[in-house]
């Protein structure tokens, strides 16, 4: 059998997202063999490096690597050597939003599935935490993050814009995913004051007709924040706009213990994908060897599900990091003392 061969964009950014991208690639390249797989690895920057470099977050010349790729594994970007107020200074962020934009990765999955292990790892009691199994399905590529920006005099404003097709095609992912899991979609929004809501509600009734299977509630995103910790175990798939999703998802991770535990994925049209831990870089411990790579081992393992069609690949990552976090070692953020190296040697000795 010849092995298939996929080209990967690793794109490792700032802070912590070298250390914690360099584990996922060694922990890929650990079960690519068993699963017939063969990966080439094309390492590039973005963020804050990329600024360093090129004066820019994102070159065309990345951009378009990743366009030709058949996904891309991203750490994180940012730090405060970067942060500005400048509207006309380039942002680490800008590479981020670029690679969404240009990539067209309209759905954002967010799975928060909180390991029994860590029940007290999280702020919330372990009774409340139980049994919760849920999917953010955030929109990626429009909203107030891509709307109308700027200043005018002593005044600025972003937009938010949504149009029909734009929902539609995030909801029709949303509702896929629900028919696979447990059937239920709550679309996060807020109609009884904005008009882009009203619109986004109107369009997600008309593509729940396509899904008489699947069971559609709404929630207006304020109640939506305090049900999320409230009875997050009622939640199944939750779809909701760019911004919201963004501040909801950050929400979630907490019931999972640590948002060092989230994966991400990043999808458009086709089966290529952008995939990335939710967390940020955390320049407060980049380089000290602390920091935890499980959340980006989740994302590479969603990396082999998606756009490398191995799911076995990526159930066995899955299953290796669930043997790490029940048995140790734990990084800091879990509680533990062990650094970056330990989770790594503990995940490939869990896969060999
Ligand atoms: C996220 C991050 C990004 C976002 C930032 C870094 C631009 O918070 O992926 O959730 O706001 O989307
Ligand atoms: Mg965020």
């Amino acid at each position: 059998m010849t092995a298939r061969t996929f080209r990967v964009v690793a794109l490792p950014g700032d802070g912590i997202g070298p250390e914690v991208v360099d584990v996922a690639r060694q922990v890929v390249d650990a079960v690519a063999p068993g699963a017939d797989l063969g990966i080439e690895w094309d390492e590039r920057v973005v963020g804050g490096a990329s600024i360093d470099a090129h004066g820019t977050a994102l070159t065309d010349e990345v951009l378009g690597a990743c366009r030709a790729a058949d996904a891309v594994l991203l750490g994180a970007v940012g730090g405060p050597r970067w942060d500005t107020t400048d509207p006309d200074a380039p942002r680490p962020e800008q590479g981020l939003l670029g690679l969404r934009a240009g990539l067209e990765l309209f759905a954002n999955l967010r799975p928060v599935r909180p390991h029994p292990a860590l029940a007290d790892a999280s702020p919330l009691r372990p009774e409340r935490i139980e049994g919760t199994d849920l999917l953010v399905v955030r929109e990626l590529t429009g909203g107030i993050y891509f709307g109308a920006s700027g200043r005018d005099g002593d005044r600025a404003y972003d937009t938010c814009v949504y149009t029909e097709a734009e929902i539609d095609r995030v909801a029709e992912r949303a509702f896929q995913a629900a028919a696979g899991r447990r059937g239920r979609v709550t679309s996060i929004d807020k109609a009884n004051v904005l008009e882009s809501s009203r619109l986004w509600r109107e369009r997600v009734m008309v593509v729940a007709e396509r899904h008489p299977g699947v069971h559609l509630d709404h929630m207006l995103v304020d109640n939506a924040a305090m049900q999320l910790i409230a009875r997050p175990a009622d939640f199944d798939v939750i779809v909701t706009e760019n911004m919201f999703g963004d501040i909801l998802s950050d929400e979630a991770a907490q019931i999972a213990g640590s948002i060092g535990l989230l994966p991400s994925a990043s999808l458009g049209a086709g089966t290529a994908g952008l995939y990335e831990p939710v967390h940020g870089s955390a320049p407060d411990i980049a380089g000290r060897g602390w920091a935890n790579p499980l959340a980006t081992c989740l994302s590479a393992a969603m990396m082999l599900r998606y756009s490398l069609g191995a799911a076995g690949a990526a159930h066995r990552v899955e299953a290796a990091v669930g043997r790490v976090i029940a048995d140790g070692p734990r990084t800091r953020d879990l509680g533990g003392e062990a650094g970056t190296a330990d989770v790594r040697d503990a995940l490939l000795g869990a896969l060999a």
